[in-house]
């Protein structure tokens, strides 16, 4: 069986993302999962975790638990997947790498980069273009988010492997399931 291929979709708001997701879906092809598709019909809220609802923003942490849960059964049984989250955190990427490798799947990192003035007219239009679907974002909370983002190294680019987990993890999958309490399989002790 030929190992499969996970794709770690990297990028701010309007980066791009999706739109790239949608294109390697066909072209890979691959199981595309973005947690943006599932949180309305699940929730009836695409947003309100980034408005400050904690509660909203547990929920979109259950639903990437069991979205890459999903993904790592997929990629095990040879299927591609693309992780449309994000993923802003070094940690997580890592963390991501280390549990597609350990399932024998070939793990990349692609980031769309975006300059800050494309990014708010993108945002803006799109904004306008899907009322109720997504969400104005103003200047200032994208140049928040630029803060926070921590961009890829050329290393993570080039796929090196990830370092050890941080202390007091024994592992990135025991870091992941910290960050991801959904992602730990319910029928057994751990994920790895
Ligand atoms: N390469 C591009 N050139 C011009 N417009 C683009 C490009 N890529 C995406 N867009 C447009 O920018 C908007 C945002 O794109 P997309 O939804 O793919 O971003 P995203 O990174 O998934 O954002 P989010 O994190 O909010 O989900 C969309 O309206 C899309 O059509
Ligand atoms: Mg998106």
């Amino acid at each position: 069986m030929r190992p499969a291929t996970a794709v770690l979709m990297v990028g701010l708001p309007g980066a791009g993302k999706t739109t790239r997701a949608r294109h390697l879906e066909q072209h890979l092809p691959a199981l595309r999962l973005s947690p943006d598709e599932w949180m309305t019909p699940l929730y009836g809220d695409l947003f309100s975790d980034l408005v400050g609802d904690p509660q909203a923003a547990g929920k979109r942490d259950v639903l990437e638990g069991r979205l890459l849960w999903t993904a790592l059964r997929a990629a095990e049984q040879g299927l591609n997947v693309i992780i449309d989250f994000g993923l802003w955190a070094r940690e997580e990427r890592h963390a991501l790498h280390q549990l597609f490798t350990a399932v024998g799947a070939r793990c990349r990192t692609e980031y769309l980069a975006v300059d800050p003035h494309t990014q708010l007219a993108r945002v803006r239009a799109r904004a306008a273009r899907t009322p109720g679907q997504a969400f104005a974002l103003s200047a200032q909370d994208l140049a928040r988010w630029r803060e926070d983002f921590e961009e890829p190294t050329a290393e993570e680019l080039a796929g090196a492997l990830p370092p050890a987990a941080p202390p007091p993890h024994r592992s990135w999958a025991a870091w992941a399931a910290a960050r991801w309490p959904s992602l730990c399989d319910t029928h057994a002790d751990s994920i790895g």
